[in-house]
């Protein structure tokens, strides 16, 4: 079985990094995205626009995988195992798939330890903060390889063409909120494939999945997973 997981926020949430929608703490509830996660807010303003990044780096470098991440570890193996494949889209900029193990992570909002020269494309890692004077070997400005507001999500070829080959398509805490991550599910049921939803709570587009389960991802993804795994 070839098994098509989306992740967004809410699997990281009990790693602490917070998501973007939904409870009062939620990040764009604290902060307007058009200041902080657009090309626009970037050039006028990239002290700003660097400070939230770094604050969001920082606390990252402190973070740690859940039993979530966890569970999708377990599934890649045991999908293998029996002649099948996981691919594994995120929409989180967090690393935390695969410090705990992932082998092949797609990022398609990009990735928050990485920086990219705004001038020449160059991407580099980046673990440290980032300011107006960081700067590429081509003396271009660094920015964060992030995808912000606006801007094309990546890796769009190969994550349609990997919907093409699915058996299950599982949206693993996303809101549904952001397109085109929001609309995948939709290209899976155009396609007959079976789409299931876990979350916390019901997502903007939960009326799209065949299958629905509730409640924090450290315990319903390994229960999930298990389920997945015996048939
Ligand atoms: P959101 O913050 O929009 O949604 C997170 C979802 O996770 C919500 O539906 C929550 O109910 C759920 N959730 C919260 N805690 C959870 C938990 N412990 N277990 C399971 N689910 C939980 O995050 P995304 O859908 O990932 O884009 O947001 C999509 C994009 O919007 C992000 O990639 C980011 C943001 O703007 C960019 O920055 C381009």
């Amino acid at each position: 079985m070839n098994v098509f997981v989306l992740t967004g926020a809410g699997v990281s949430a009990e790693s602490g990094l917070g998501v973007f929608r939904g409870s009062g703490t939620a990040l764009w509830k604290r902060y307007d995205p058009m200041q902080l996660a657009t090309p626009e807010a970037f050039a006028r303003d990239p002290a700003t626009v660097h400070e939230f990044y770094n604050a969001r780096r920082r606390n990252l470098i402190a973070a740690s995988p859940n039993a979530a991440h966890a569970a999708l570890v377990r599934l890649e193996a045991g999908l293998a195992q029996r002649g099948g494949a996981l691919t594994l889209v995120t929409q989180n900029i967090d690393d935390l798939h695969e410090r705990a193990g992932s082998s092949r992570v797609i990022h398609m909002h990009g990735e928050l330890l990485k920086a990219r020269c705004a001038s020449c494309g160059a991407v580099s890692d980046c673990q440290r903060d980032l300011g107006v004077d960081s700067r590429c070997g081509c003396a271009g400005a660094l920015r964060p390889h992030v995808v912000w507001f606006g801007e094309t999500p990546l890796y769009m070829d190969e994550i349609y063409a990997a919907l093409e080959t699915a058996d299950l398509f599982v949206a693993i805490g996303t809101s549904g909120a952001v397109y085109p991550a929001a609309g995948l599910v939709r290209e899976a049921r155009m396609r007959g494939v079976r789409c299931c939803e876990l979350n916390l709570e019901p997502s903007d587009n939960a009326a799209e999945f065949d299958d629905r389960r509730y409640g924090a991802a450290s315990e319903i993804v390994p229960s999930w997973v298990d389920v997945i795994l015996e048939k």
